[in-house]
Parts: C-alpha cells; sequence; structure tokens
C-alpha cells in the first residue's frame, strides 16, 4: 500500500449548457487533471506519494477549474494547464503552495 504524501482531489463536474453556475468542465478541468496525471505517471517520486482523483462539484464553481491538496487543505482556483508544472515543482515536490493560485474566496 502506497504512503501518500498528498490526495489531490479535482474537481471535474460538467453542468448542462447554459447552466447559470456553469462548471469546471467548462473551463477545462479536464485538461488540467489529464496533465497533472501525466505529470505523475512519469515522476517516481509523486507517483509513490501522490493520489490523484477526480470528483464532483467542490463549491467554488464560478472560481473553477479548482482542486484541493491535502493534508494541507490548500484550495486552487483557476487552474489552467500551463500551471500544473508549478503545482507540481512547488507544491507535490516542493511543499511550498502556489500562492498566485490559491482560491482567496469560496
Ligand atoms: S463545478 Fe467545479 S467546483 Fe463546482
Amino acid at each position: 500500500m502506497p504512503s501518500w504524501r498528498h490526495h489531490v482531489f479535482v474537481c471535474t463536474n460538467r453542468r448542462p449548457p447554459g447552466h447559470p453556475k456553469g462548471s469546471c468542465a467548462d473551463r477545462g478541468c479536464l485538461d488540467v487533471s489529464n496533465a497533472l496525471a501525466a505529470a505523475i505517471e512519469v515522476d517516481d517520486a509523486l507517483l509513490e506519494t501522490v493520489k490523484l482523483q477526480t470528483t464532483n462539484c467542490l463549491g467554488p464553481c464560478r472560481q473553477g477549474p479548482t482542486l484541493v491538496v491535502y493534508p494541507e487543505g490548500t484550495w486552487y482556483a483557476g487552474v489552467t494547464v500551463a500551471d500544473v508544472a508549478e503545482i507540481v515543482r512547488e507544491h507535490l515536490h516542493g511543499g511550498r503552495p502556489v500562492a498566485r493560485l490559491i482560491l482567496r474566496d469560496a
């Protein structure tokens, strides 16, 4: 059984077109989730220590794509594929949350 150091939950919720809340799927969360999965898959250290999980709505839909990293409970908002390398390098490897992406008010 792997000893997870981080659990990463990525919202991949999709709502019907025209829904007033929108959804993370409308904003590219699947690309973000896939980029995270790809980064973890090729990194032996992360493969052993990071559990990536897609999830339904996490709450702050209008600020999506959202994800949350435990055990810190760090919430990220507006994450794009271009941000994934920085989250991997700084947070998952370095233990330093990426301040510019942290969800400020849900
Ligand atoms: S749809 Fe992603 S947080 Fe609600």
